[in-house]
């Protein structure tokens, strides 16, 4: 394509060091429908003859087909899937020559990209749809299910299942956004920015990215070709949504286990042990935590290509996408697996109960009783711990206790303490916005069906 201004041939090593087509070549139909959108405007502009763009175009719709029922093989010879399809092009259709008027690869690679990662994020985002309405429907299943609620890994206070399936909606939420953003980032038009400084040809970029269905054509040529934030906003999303996953997996994980043994895992998404008959894994939540730094990688993969880059295009640009690729992959494939399990995991309310009832979690719950008694909180907080102390020296629980033993050791206790005593108690009284009270958790269900 450029061996005008060449005395002698690439050698095989630097053939096969420069090309990119096994990473580029999945991109194969996004690149034709660029380069239809560009003959377009070639012919509407007066560039090339209505006939030529049409026969151009013609062919283009060929090598599509040819693409499509694999009939088509690309060569490594033309190091990418611009440099195949064109030249493949002109085998069919000698006007093809013409296509690559007022045109670079360095405006044709970032319009193809954009086009592709579009597609692929469309569907993610349908994708992420479903699970965020499996953690609703999740929590719609399991608000009267209580389970005990941890900070530091330490019996907190108890919570409504519901709520916290509903926490992971939040956070996936805020993937949902960030994801759309990344859509909205990359919706602009590179073509027409040509190697780096536009046309001396009187093209109509307008009309290339309405036909393409961006919202608008880029605004500057040199940052068109040297600009790849939209992928560092996509790998963003990527990481953050992995991060998320991780820590739910964890839980699930740590709850499924013998000694928490308050979840209980669908079969058919666990694996068994080739040595130990009584096993049930969970491999598939442990993999979808393991996935989680391959994705983080490839964002620190694309931000490090891109630090002290020089304007505009260099080559090193040509390496953003086998991580993209990875994460597109990985992230697609726990979106899926993920609600497909999320669906059908249970909950042992009598297993998780049983560990709430030996423990102190209703401490909060008699220090606020207290409080609404007239005593400061931070004494309150003293009086109910040094109770809590006590119990655990003498291996009693706060439901053991009478009433004359709660009057001992506090003595503004009064008989209403043994109505708050119990966790379902304890859960539907805190009925703060949202706070894990089942009324409150019925209320955010509703704002979350409705965002959806
Ligand atoms: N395969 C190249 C890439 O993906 C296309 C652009 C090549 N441009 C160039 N000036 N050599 O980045």
């Amino acid at each position: 394509m450029w061996h005008g201004r060449f005395k002698g041939d690439m050698a095989e090593s630097v053939k096969d060091f420069t090309q990119s087509l096994d990473i580029d070549w999945r991109m194969a139909e996004c690149d034709i429908q660029g380069s239809i959108a560009h003959v377009k405007m070639l012919g509407s502009t007066g560039l090339l003859k209505i006939d030529e763009a049409k026969k151009i175009e013609l062919g283009l719709q060929k090598v599509l087909e040819e693409i499509k029922t694999g009939k088509f093989i690309p060569s490594k010879d033309l190091e990418d899937v611009h440099m195949n399809i064109e030249a493949h092009l002109t085998e069919i259709e000698p006007l093809g020559a013409k296509l690559h008027t007022a045109r670079s690869r360095n405006d044709q690679v970032a319009t193809t990209t954009r086009l592709y990662l579009r597609e692929r994020l469309k569907k993610l985002k349908d994708g992420l749809k479903i699970l965020l309405s499996v953690l609703i429907s999740n929590a719609q299943r399991h608000i009267n299910v209580i389970i005990p609620g941890y900070t530091h890994m330490q019996q907190a206070q108890p919570i409504s299942m519901g709520h916290y399936w509903l926490a992971w909606f939040e956070a996936f939420y805020r993937d949902y956004e960030r994801l759309e953003f990344a859509l909205k980032s990359l919706n602009e038009c590179p073509l027409g920015a040509g190697a780096l400084a536009g046309s001396t040809l009187p093209i109509d970029r307008e009309m290339t990215s309405e036909l393409l269905e961006f919202d608008c054509p880029t605004r500057n040529s040199l940052d068109t070709v040297a600009n790849r934030d939209y992928m560092t906003d996509y790998h963003y999303f990527a990481s953050v949504f992995m991060i998320h996953v991780s820590r739910l997996c964890n839980d699930l994980i740590t709850w499924n286990t013998q000694e928490f043994a308050f979840i209980i895992l669908p079969d058919e998404f666990c694996t068994g042990s080739s040595m130990m008959p009584q096993k049930k894994n969970p491999d598939v939540l442990e993999l979808a935590r393991g996935k989680t730094g391959q994705v983080i990688g490839n964002l620190i993969d694309l931000l490090v290509t891109l630090k002290g880059l020089p304007m505009t295009y260099n080559r090193d640009l040509q390496e953003d996408k086998r991580g993209l690729w990875n994460s597109f992959d990985t992230v697609e494939s726990v979106v899926k697996i993920m609600s497909a399990l999320l669906e059908k995991v249970d909950v042992d309310e009598n297993s998780a109960l049983a560990g709430l009832e030996k423990g102190y979690s209703l401490a909060t719950d008699v220090a606020e009783y207290l409080v609404l008694k007239g005593v400061p909180f931070r004494e309150a907080h003293l009086k109910v711990g040094r109770l809590t102390g006590w119990c655990i020296e003498n291996k009693i629980s706060f439901s053991d206790l009478t009433f004359s033993q709660w009057k001992e050791h506090i003595p503004e206790i009064d008989e209403g303490v043994i109505k708050i005593l119990s966790v379902r108690e304890s859960v539907n009284r805190r009925n703060t916005y949202g706070g894990t009270g089942f009324s409150q958790v019925e209320r955010q269900i509703k704002i979350a069906r409705e965002k959806l």
